[in-house]
């Protein structure tokens, strides 16, 4: 068989498992929709955490490959989020702005379907959450670094909101620019402590550069998409949203700075009967406490 005819075979066959692939995915999202009448008329919240971790662990025993389980977990993660999103939509308030970390977070742990309510405050995550404005939200807890967030343990302490799941993430910098290209790098934008954490790289790669110190990240990715002669350090997420080119992954010093993230909602979640307690206490405030 010729080359070309292979290939038209292989694309036909390709064409026939998109169509099985698609109604299949009709016939699961016509399930979720009875799931979510079954959800309402008991009250259940709609993000139910312990059946999508139970999902993710059934793929990884029944992947025979050639696809990773990493693979087919991310595709997964995306297909859950449009059945969660078709059953009702979940806000998640995030501390802002659009491309934060916490956005990042709030992907990687919902899919991109969930609808993101950036806010500039700790306490407006709480407040947002607390008042039925989204019934989730995002909260960075400890890091790594720095060691925990005392507003979020303090805040935790005279809320009724519960946890309802974690994820730990790295906290990577990315530089990023319109163009992509380092030679065209004139200003380096980001936040004080986001330059401050990759130091080594900016002085072997980025020498007589002007740096210019902003609010956060993501504004940082935002001043970079506007003039192509800035690169912003921020994680690569924001290449999406602000559409620029990842010049280089991975520049942070320290590749152990990892941040816990917890989820909080309204409602307690059903016990995964492999669950983890997390719990906030304070000490005396004197020598040997
Ligand atoms: C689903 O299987 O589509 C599903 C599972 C759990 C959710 C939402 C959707 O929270």
């Amino acid at each position: 068989m010729s080359s070309n005819k292979e290939i038209k075979g292989l694309r036909e066959r390709i064409d026939e498992v998109d169509q099985n692939i698609i109604e299949l995915l009709n016939l699961r999202a016509q399930a979720a929709l009875k799931i979510s009448e079954y959800k309402q008329l008991n009250s259940f919240e709609i993000y139910d955490p312990v059946r999508e971790s139970e999902i993710m662990g059934k793929i990884e025993k029944i992947n025979n490959g050639p696809l990773t389980s990493y693979h087919l977990t991310s595709i997964y993660k995306q297909i859950i989020s449009v059945c969660r999103t078709i059953q009702e939509p979940v806000g998640i308030t995030v501390l802002g702005p659009k491309g934060s970390y916490s956005h990042q977070v709030a992907s990687k742990m919902m899919g991109d379907s969930v609808q993101v309510e950036p806010v500039s405050t700790i306490e407006d995550i709480f407040t947002n959450v607390e008042k039925g404005v989204t019934p989730l939200g995002v909260l960075p807890i400890e890091n790594s670094l720095e060691g925990s967030v005392g507003v979020v343990l303090d805040r935790l302490l005279d809320t009724d909101l519960k946890i309802c799941s974690e994820f730990y993430e790295r906290i990577s910098h990315s530089i990023l620019s319109k163009k992509g290209t380092l030679k065209d790098v004139k200003v380096v934008a980001s936040h004080p402590q986001a330059i401050g954490q990759c130091r080594k790289w900016l002085g072997q790669n980025l020498n007589d550069v002007e740096y210019r110190e902003v609010s956060s990240t993501a504004r940082a990715a935002q001043i970079a998409s506007e003039d192509p002669r800035v690169a912003a350090i921020a994680g690569e997420f924001n290449s999406n949203i602000y559409d620029l080119k990842v010049i280089e992954n991975y520049i942070e010093d320290s590749p152990s700075n990892t941040t816990r993230f917890v989820l909080i909602g309204y409602k307690e979640n059903r016990s995964s009967q492999n669950d983890k307690t997390s719990i906030v206490f304070s000490l005396k405030d004197e020598p040997g406490a």
